[in-house]
């Protein structure tokens, strides 16, 4: 409807526009209309080419903008984990010297060498990790001890067993384990280990005897 409104408008112009029309000799007037009927022809010709170009590019734009949605989300999600909370703490029980724990009432280890702390979950003066984020943690440990008693740690979430490592009496003359667990926590809850009941651990600067944990994502 438009492009032939737009024909029309062209032809008229034409019409007035042409210099001398109706007057000339050389020409008659049927001739001159199919000539401009052509031209016109042409130009639609052009017109859809246009079309069809607009149509490309109008696609084009469509995909930028899908593409411009998806960095912008990306960006958001970028900025979001960098954002997210940095947990994570190491430590061994003895700071110095020599430690032979139990077997005894408090059975809780305390690990006083603290190899790192990030977001300070860890308290060296209880021995607890403090959940500061809901999230998974992922923790480790290793006990080492001898064979006179009972050797080995329980790790507990809010005071409750969850995994162990286990040594009984027998001949052979040290005991060495680990274990590790990912557990899913609430902001608050409380991981920490513990003595079996008679049991013994020793530790010293050789570190045998670690406790480790870190957050692996909040959700
Ligand atoms: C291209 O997009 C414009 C703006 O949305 C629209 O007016 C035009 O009709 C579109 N052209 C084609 C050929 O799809």
């Amino acid at each position: 409807m438009e492009f032939r409104a737009l024909r029309l408008l062209t032809l008229l112009g034409l019409l007035f526009v042409e210099p001398g029309f109706g007057q000339r000799g050389d020409m008659d007037v049927g001739e001159w209309l199919r000539e401009k009927a052509e031209l016109l022809n042409a130009f639609g010709d052009k017109l859809k080419d246009v079309r069809a170009l607009e149509a490309r590019l109008n696609a084009t734009v469509d995909q930028l903008t899908g593409q411009k949605a998806e960095v912008d989300r990306l960006r958001e999600e970028n900025e979001g984990s960098t954002r997210a909370p940095r947990v994570a703490f190491s430590a061994s029980l003895a700071d110095f010297g020599e430690i032979y724990k139990g077997p005894c009432t408090d059975k809780t280890l305390i690990y006083k060498r603290v190899f790192s702390n990030t977001g300070d979950g860890y308290d060296q003066s209880t021995g607890v990790f403090t959940a500061p984020v809901c999230g998974l943690y992922f923790f480790s440990f290793s006990t080492y001890g001898y064979n006179t008693h009972v050797t080995g740690a329980i790790l507990m979430k809010n005071g409750a067993r969850q995994v162990s490592t286990y040594d009984g009496l027998a001949a052979d003359g040290s005991d060495g384990a680990g274990n590790a667990v990912a557990l899913q926590l609430v902001a608050g809850d409380a991981v920490h280990m513990e003595l079996w009941d008679g049991g013994r651990v020793f530790d010293n600067l050789n570190g045998h005897t670690t406790f480790s944990g870190f957050l692996v994502f909040p959700a």
